[in-house]
């Protein structure tokens, strides 16, 4: 299925992305940033799954940034949504065989560590999978990757350097932490927010693990973005809404926008 995706995406542009960019919620404005670009709605390639989550808009877009080409999935797949590992990884799988090397998983997130604050960002040094699954279970593919792959730089060291340098350069504040996985679709309890800060999570959220394990899989390298886009549960005294979600994933757009436009140049080289 994967073959067949390759081969329609490649009809449709000459061009061939080596970066991959995931825009998680509310965080779908980059893919606009691209010249020469062409839009293609999930719906119309084979085997890729709709995005059905408010605030993702569901189209992959091939595009240039300079002179980098670059494949952006503006929206992706949950399994809170009822889709399988298989599935929410699909994507991944193939801007793999499309020759992508580099991933960017861009998310919404809970801040559980205390020195977060909404609207910040975080790069992700490592995951925690707590979503009870795992896309590699199954046959493996030994032409994909290994049977065992590695996990003990699942997020590339030299990436996330490079990430700091970029928001050094540009003022933007970000911070780096552990990113821990929950299936969803409810929000966490405070007591699940307490064992999560106890097994040392920094953010929570209900995408990008599975992705990452598939990237890792296939040997490309991965860099994590979380956007703090509400306090943790039992934090604040308040309740957690997906507006909230949103709506500062909405005011922190630009800011990643910018922060997109110079970092992917320099995975690429
Ligand atoms: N928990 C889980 N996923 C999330 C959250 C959260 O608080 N915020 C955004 N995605």
């Amino acid at each position: 299925m994967t073959e067949e995706a390759k081969r329609l995406i490649e009809s449709r542009t000459a061009l061939r992305p080596t970066v991959g960019v995931v825009l998680g919620s509310g965080l779908g404005a980059f893919a606009d940033e691209l010249s020469e670009r062409t839009d293609i709605p999930y719906t119309e390639i084979p085997g890729w799954p709709g995005s059905t989550a408010v605030g993702h808009a569901g189209k992959l877009v091939i595009g240039k940034l300079g002179e980098l080409a670059v494949a952006v999935m503006a929206g992706r797949s949950h399994l809170y949504e009822g889709y399988t590992p298989a599935q929410v990884t699909f994507g991944v799988r193939v801007l793999g065989r499309l020759g992508v090397r580099s991933m960017v998983f861009t998310n919404a997130a809970g801040g559980i560590n205390l020195t977060l604050e909404r609207g910040g960002l975080v790069l992700i040094s490592d995951h925690i999978n707590l979503q009870g699954v795992n896309p590699l279970t199954g046959p493996n593919d030994d032409s994909l990757g290994p049977r065992f792959p590695d996990m003990s730089e699942a997020y590339s060291r030299a990436y996330r350097e490079t990430a700091k340098e970029v928001a050094v350069e540009l003022c933007v504040p970000i911070s780096e932490g552990v990113y821990a996985a929950m299936l969803g679709p409810s929000y966490e309890t405070p007591a699940e927010i307490r064992y999560l800060r106890t097994i040392g999570a920094d953010v929570v959220g209900m995408s990008t693990v599975l992705e990452a394990i598939v990237a890792n899989h296939m040997g490309i390298k991965v860099l994590g973005i979380s956007c703090v886009t509400n306090m943790a549960a039992g934090i604040l005294p308040q309740k957690i809404h997906h507006e909230e979600v949103l709506e500062t994933g909405a005011q922190v757009r630009d800011t990643l926008v910018r922060f997109l436009k110079t970092l992917l140049p320099r995975l690429g080289a």
